[in-house]
């Protein structure tokens, strides 16, 4: 039987990630010394690792050349979700928020409001649930910029500690939604793999309930 094949999403979430798989005994020392080897395989070999940005580990869990994938629930609700979503990780906890200038109220006058963010879709989704017209510009990566050079009004951003916000003169506006890291599952896979991967999945969710355990000691 061939591996099954696992993406997940580098920097951020990769720690907490490899941190459950060797949680739940798989050994993932090819990880911890992977150089620039992208697939690796980990624990006996039946389980193969593949490294990739967050859109990407989407990517290929839809085309299914990878059976399941780590990913936070901000790409997934940018990017929509043709597969399935069957476990919350409880890691890489944030918020998804609007933000803007510091006692500036985002909602004042009439004028059409220009908002920045790295998840045009997500921002265009919150504004539509209220009905209300913005432009919506996409930017890449420190968003926080915008507002600060006067390109938009707010942002629509990710908050964890708060502190980017702070130290740029920000600060939330309002809640979007919570943020973790989840994890997909192809949808054919599921299918023929079923057994190895509800098995996997009750593994990490057992680890999981464990680590929540010894935190709270
Ligand atoms: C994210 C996010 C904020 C920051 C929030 O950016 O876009 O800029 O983290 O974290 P904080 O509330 O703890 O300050 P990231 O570091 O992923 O990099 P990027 O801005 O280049 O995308």
């Amino acid at each position: 039987m061939k591996p099954l094949r696992i993406a997940l999403t580098k920097g951020r979430l990769e720690k907490d990630t490899v941190a459950l798989l060797e949680k739940m005994g798989i050994d993932c020392t090819s990880v911890h010394h992977k150089g620039r080897q992208l697939i690796l395989p980990i624990g006996d070999g039946q389980i193969e690792v593949v490294l990739a940005k967050a859109a990407d580990v989407i990517t290929y869990v839809e085309h299914g050349v990878c059976d399941l994938g780590v990913v936070g629930k901000d790409t997934i609700m940018e990017n929509g979700s043709r597969f399935y979503e069957v476990l919350d990780l409880g890691f890489g906890r944030c918020r998804f928020a609007l933000a803007g200038p510091k006692d500036q109220d985002f909602y004042q006058g009439f004028s059409e409001k220009t908002v920045a963010s790295k998840y045009p879709n997500v921002t265009r989704a919150f504004f539509e649930g209220k009905a209300m017209d913005v432009k919506v510009i996409k930017i890449e990566g420190s968003v926080e910029l915008a507002p600060l050079l006067g390109l938009s009004d707010a942002i629509v951003d990710i908050v964890e500690t708060g502190s980017t916000l702070k130290e740029n003169g920000l600060e939330v506006k309002e809640f979007v939604a919570d943020i973790s890291a989840r994890l997909i599952v192809n949808i054919a896979s599921m299918k023929l793999r079923k057994k190895e991967i509800e098995s996997l999945a009750a593994r990490m969710e057992a680890a999981i309930k464990e680590t929540g355990k010894e935190e709270e000691k």
